[in-house]
């Protein structure tokens, strides 16, 4: 069975509108060997959602993401915006819980849960975001923190929606420092990851799930980390603002 293979743009809070638009159109006139299962999203800040749009929606294979959504379904939330905003605007992928968010914006699992649940709602696949801190791997704690990242926010699903999820293992000391996991610590979280969803949603269901690996991905590692049987591609921060180095991402997908 092949899962499907995603190599993910998430820009953060970067580029100008116009260097937004370069970029699109040069990963996008790229010549990629992109199918089903093997695509590419962009998750791009608010603003430059209907810009990615007027790129992708042309092309097969090729998705907007948001970067989050709010929890709430509408209402007096000055400032948020909601998953049925997202899914007018053709919006397909939504990331939810990066490690930004609960470290800086007081995410909490039981809020990523509510998060999880609406992007559902409203038809928009979640990429759920887990890891843990560098003091949890110092420890050597990090299974029992993912466990409970899991258990609290995704454990709610039906193996039904769980189906509809997409999974990003983003070990917090890894991104944006450039010190990546090595492919062993990779793979062995990816694999732990995915017993974990086969205890509590059975083995059928876990097999089907991408897992994702974010992390400092890089052109120079991408292809060794995407090879490593439950790494499923990659959530590419810093190297994805960069034409060829993300293309060279999307290249080396299984
Ligand atoms: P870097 O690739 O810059 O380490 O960021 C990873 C990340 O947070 C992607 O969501």
């Amino acid at each position: 069975m092949m899962r499907k293979q995603f190599a993910a743009a998430n820009w953060k809070m970067n580029l100008t509108y116009q260097q937004a638009a370069e970029l699109l159109k040069a990963v996008i006139s790229a010549d990629l060997e992109l199918n089903e299962n093997r695509v590419v999203l962009f998750a791009v800040p608010f603003p430059y959602l209907e810009l990615a749009n007027g790129s992708v929606l042309q092309k097969k294979y090729y998705f907007t993401a948001a970067q989050n959504c709010s929890n709430k379904k509408s209402g007096a939330f000055t400032g948020e915006v909601s998953a049925e905003m997202l899914k007018s605007l053709n919006v397909s992928y939504c990331l939810v819980g990066h490690s930004e968010r609960r470290e800086h914006f007081g995410e909490t699992n039981e809020m990523l849960s509510e998060k999880v649940m609406i992007c559902l709602t409203y038809g928009m696949t979640p990429v759920f975001c887990c890891g843990e801190p560098l003091q949890i791997r110092e420890q050597n704690t990090q299974n029992d923190f993912v466990k409970k990242q899991l258990n609290d926010s995704l454990f709610p699903l039906s193996a039904q929606q769980l189906l509809k999820v997409v999974i990003a293992y983003e070990p917090v000391w890894a991104i944006g420092t450039g010190k990546t996991a090595t492919n062993e610590q990779a793979q062995e979280m990816h694999s732990y990851i995915r017993s974990v969803l086969e205890e509590h949603f059975g083995r059928e269901v876990s097999q089907k799930i991408s897992i994702l690996y974010g992390g400092s991905v890089k052109a120079n590692n991408a292809k060794e980390l995407f090879a490593c049987g439950d790494v499923d591609g990659g959530l590419v921060g810093g190297a994805s603002l960069n034409a060829s180095d993300f293309i060279e991402i999307v290249r080396a997908l299984k």
